[in-house]
């Protein structure tokens, strides 16, 4: 297995081991050189004056969408929308598009807060126009209870997320999309958790709308991409209004541009979106084929060490899973197992992971995940493994 640490400056100050990446990502050092790059050679506001400064800035910006487009092959450039996160291209979608448009929203189990809040926020509550996928045993998303849901409630709005940020479950995006499509409905998947892990292609997937963030992806935080069937981008509403998303502006009327840049109002994060185009370049140049060989080595060993703790209990047995596992201890508290490892330097989350519905519908307060990327290793896991037996030992 090979070790890719050593593009990541931050093991240079940080011994500790990392495994918190579905949280955020370390950023290699191409990125963190662009982010210099910017700020130290052509720092300048896009989009506006006619100057040489920033007319690089802005041939930059621009080249990260076209890289980006590109990334997650869609049809065409103005699909992609840059925000400042996944949260806020959901919220983007529930106000603009979703909205005074749909009568009823359909969202898994398994969803984030950011992908429940939006639309309680937006007028949509389970028991009037809200439903909820019915999920099996295995945390798995249960297809036929979907499709009677839709069936019932076709011209719906579907949100689902790609991989859950709790469990790790990989959601079938293409069969829940060939549905949603089926009975009318349309779709927008959160990748968040997806993208690190999984290469996506929205022209294959046909998803409506794609978000994710670049933070989870080794780009930087506060850059975020809605992606979006250019024909549904265009019937969207501008969420925010403000500096470069108009055409014209007098006191008693306004015109906006089209997509994407209706959508990006005042100064957006020039530097995070410029270094996020070297997070891609890094992802493209290990290649997913790759990515995917490493990061399921380390999930299936970190599995099947975990299941040899008697009192361990995994949240899924699914080779059906990606980026992160989550556990409990019989008669342990989640938050103290989390101390405890930190204190042996090893860095993970433990909580409800902001997903508190699918915690409650398991009956537990929360679990300790572990999550992996490209920049571990097998012999971390081992190291992780002896300091959890060593947390079990002293808190039982
Ligand atoms: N959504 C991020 C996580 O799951 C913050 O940890």
């Amino acid at each position: 297995m090979k070790n890719y640490k050593n593009d990541f400056p931050f093991f240079e100050n940080v011994s500790d081991i990392y495994f918190d990446s579905a949280a955020t990502s370390q950023k290699p050092k191409a990125v963190l050189d662009k982010l210099k790059e910017y700020y130290t050679s052509y720092c300048a506001n896009t989009h506006r004056g006619s100057h040489d400064l920033g007319n690089r800035a802005t041939r930059e910006y621009e080249e990260a969408r076209e890289t980006t487009r590109e990334f997650i092959n869609a049809q065409q450039t103005e699909e992609i929308v840059f925000t400042k996160g996944t949260t806020e291209a959901i919220n983007l979608i529930a106000s603009s598009f979703v909205s005074q448009r749909f009568k009823t929203l359909i969202l898994s189990r398994l969803e984030h807060h950011s992908n429940i809040v939006p639309w309680q926020l937006n007028g949509f509550k389970e028991g009037e126009n809200l439903f909820i996928i019915p999920m099996n045993d295995d945390l798995s998303i249960n297809l036929k209870a979907y499709k009677e849901l839709l069936k019932e409630h076709p011209n719906s709005f579907v949100s689902v997320t790609h991989v859950s940020n709790a469990f790790g479950i990989i959601n079938p995006v293409r069969e829940l999309t060939y549905l949603a499509h089926k009975y009318d409905s349309t779709i927008l998947v959160d990748g968040a958790q997806a993208i690190a892990h999984i290469d996506v292609d929205v022209k294959e997937l046909n998803v409506d709308f794609y978000v994710f963030s670049a933070h989870k992806m080794f780009g930087p935080t506060g850059v975020g991409v809605l992606y979006g069937k250019y024909e549904l981008l265009n019937q969207t509403k501008p969420y925010q209004g403000g500096g470069t998303m108009i055409d014209d502006v007098s006191f008693e009327k306004t015109t906006y541009l089209n997509p994407p840049h209706r959508f990006e109002a005042g100064t957006q994060n020039i530097a995070g979106v410029i270094g996020f185009k070297e997070a891609i370049k890094y992802i493209n140049d290990i290649g997913y084929n790759e990515i995917v060989r490493h990061d399921m080595q380390l999930i299936r060993y970190a599995n099947s060490e975990l299941k040899k703790i008697d009192s361990l209990r995994l949240f899924t047995d699914s080779d059906n899973i990606c980026g992160n596992i989550s556990f409990n201890i019989d008669g342990i508290h989640h938050n103290d197992i989390g101390v405890l490892l930190d204190k042996q330097h090893i860095t993970l989350r433990t909580g409800h992971h902001c997903a508190l519905p699918a915690m409650k519908y398991l009956g537990v307060d929360g679990s300790v995940r572990v999550s992996f990327t490209i920049y571990n290793t097998i012999e971390e896991i081992d190291i992780f493994i002896k300091a959890l037996i060593r947390a079990i030992g002293m808190l039982k």
